[in-house]
């Protein structure tokens, strides 16, 4: 998979993806990311990417033409399945969205900064527009990175232990069961005794048994139209 982000911040997407697992996917060829300077396509002296809004008000809005510019060099080298703008007014990222983006092969990823982009881009380029939640980023940059965080965990290879995602949070949409590590007795703290038993089908069960538990104490309505 490739992933492609256009940014008018991209030294706000240097950090997330030069470390652990999306490193690792990276230098195991399972999923490149690659960020774009939407300034490297602006035209004139300027290089001017924004602009004020028609109509007045606060805010600048992320010109047409550089945009254009930046999508068409990026569409000249490859096809891609989607071309995502990232908004608080787009569909809320959850798994399942995860799941289905896991599965394409190139994306392409467009932040907003300031007011956003001209709707022209939306209507014309945009085939999918993600929000991360109900509350304003200063622009689509971490949103973008919490989208492709998401989705190149879950493409086979990338971590370790392939199952370890089947069994996040979610994933069969239950909470995931408590943890525990070494030791098996902190400060009187003793960890369930099951775990320690080495009986795989009744820590399976115990594991269920406290996922659904901890899905109904804090997100019943995840449990909704459910029968458990
Ligand atoms: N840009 C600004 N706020 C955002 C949000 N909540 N989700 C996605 N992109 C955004």
């Amino acid at each position: 998979m490739r992933i492609d982000i256009i940014t008018v911040v991209p030294g706000l997407l240097e950090g997330p993806f030069a470390h652990s697992i999306l490193k690792r996917a990276e230098e195991k060829g399972i999923a490149k990311v690659r960020v774009h300077n939407l300034r490297a396509y602006a035209s004139g002296k300027q290089k001017q990417v924004d602009d004020y809004a028609f109509g007045g008000g606060a805010g600048m809005v992320l010109m047409v033409e550089p945009i254009v510019k930046c999508i068409t060099a990026l569409q000249a080298e490859r096809i891609y399945d989607e071309i995502i703008y990232m908004s608080p007014d787009g569909k809320t990222f959850d798994q399942n969205m995860a799941n289905e983006l896991s599965l394409k092969g190139n994306i392409m990823i467009l932040c907003g900064h300031y007011k956003g982009v001209d709707e022209r881009v939306r209507q014309k380029w945009i085939t999918r527009e993600i929000s991360i939640g109900d509350y304003v980023l200063s622009g689509g940059e971490l949103a973008a990175a919490v989208v492709t965080d998401a989705i190149i965990r879950l493409i086979p290879g990338v971590l370790n232990d392939e199952t370890s995602a089947l069994t996040d949070s979610f994933q069969d949409g239950l909470l995931a069961p408590p943890v525990y590590t070494r030791p098996a007795e902190y400060d009187g703290m003793k960890v369930p005794d099951v775990l320690l038993s080495g009986h795989e089908a009744k820590i399976e069960a115990w594991r269920f048994e406290a996922s659904v538990r901890r899905t109904k104490e804090r997100r019943p309505d995840l449990l909704e139209g459910k029968d458990f």
